[in-house]
């Protein structure tokens, strides 16, 4: 491994704990208590990717809000190709940049722009869709969802924190027009926090509930749409149902 680039990366701590050719793993600046959450989701991409896994290379990959690049970098050491990085952040592509360069990864690109702008980018639907750690930092969580179910060819992975659910009926104009409720989203003000490195970009976030996310996901599109079933020792967001990861195919 080039002697600048393991300086360049040694000299601070970074998200995720990245394992470096030389043997070497970064340092996370997550507290310990929540580093686990990186583990637990990688385990439970890895189950939702399995009928994929025999011949990965045929696979490309879309990650959304792609960060440090390190689940495009898993994806592409499980062999799948080529993968493309979305990211709005400048230092963040800049770092995935480094760690692609790092672990020799050529089959991954990592490109600048924000999902409500992918169109104006090169980018091209991809046959796994990932979407992790991205839809509760967004205003426009549906239209995320649209986006993701428009760029994937085969099957979309949605990971987020998910709200309260609330169901029954709702008067709808009048007691004599009641609607079913199909689902809530839970707003949560960033406003203040949009220079963080993994929040918003916007400051208003809409998280939903995770049946809101099932139906949404049905809505646009997606078939055999469900949650993938957290490892029994894994991160407790995941374990309490308070994180999840979705799964949904194309018909
Ligand atoms: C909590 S981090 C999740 C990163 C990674 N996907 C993961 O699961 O570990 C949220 C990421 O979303 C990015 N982000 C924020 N707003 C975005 C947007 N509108 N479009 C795409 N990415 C966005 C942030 O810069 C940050 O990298």
């Amino acid at each position: 491994m080039d002697p600048k680039l393991k300086q360049a990366i040694d000299q601070r701590d970074w998200f995720y704990r990245f394992e470096l050719p030389d043997g070497s793993t970064t340092r996370s600046y997550l507290p310990e208590s929540a580093e686990q959450v990186h583990d637990t989701r990688l385990r439970m991409m890895q189950q939702a990717l399995e009928p994929l896994r025999a011949q990965p290379e045929q696979f490309s990959v879309l990650d959304l809000a792609s960060h440090q690049g390190w689940f495009s970098l898993q994806a592409a050491a499980l062999g799948f190709a080529p993968v493309t990085g979305l990211e709005p952040r400048a230092s963040h592509i800049a770092d995935a940049r480094l760690m692609a360069e790092a672990v020799g990864a050529g089959q991954v690109r990592f490109v600048q722009s924000d999902i409500e702008h992918i169109g104006g980018t090169d980018i091209e639907p991809a046959d796994v869709v990932l979407m992790l750690g991205l839809l509760y930092h967004l205003e426009n969580p549906v239209a995320a969802i649209r986006t993701a179910h428009a760029y994937c060819k085969r099957l979309c992975l949605i990971e987020t924190q998910v709200g309260p659910h609330l169901s029954g009926m709702l008067d709808w104009g009048s007691y004599e027009f009641v609607r079913p409720i199909q689902g809530c989203f839970t707003v949560i003000d960033e406003t203040e926090e949009t220079h963080g490195n993994e929040a918003s970009t916007e400051g208003i976030c809409l998280a939903p509930s995770a049946e809101t996310l099932l139906w949404i996901m049905r809505k646009v599109g997606f078939v055999d749409v469900g949650l993938v079933a957290p490892p029994a020792d894994g991160y407790e967001q995941h374990r309490h149902g308070k994180r999840v990861l979705a799964v949904g195919h194309m018909p």
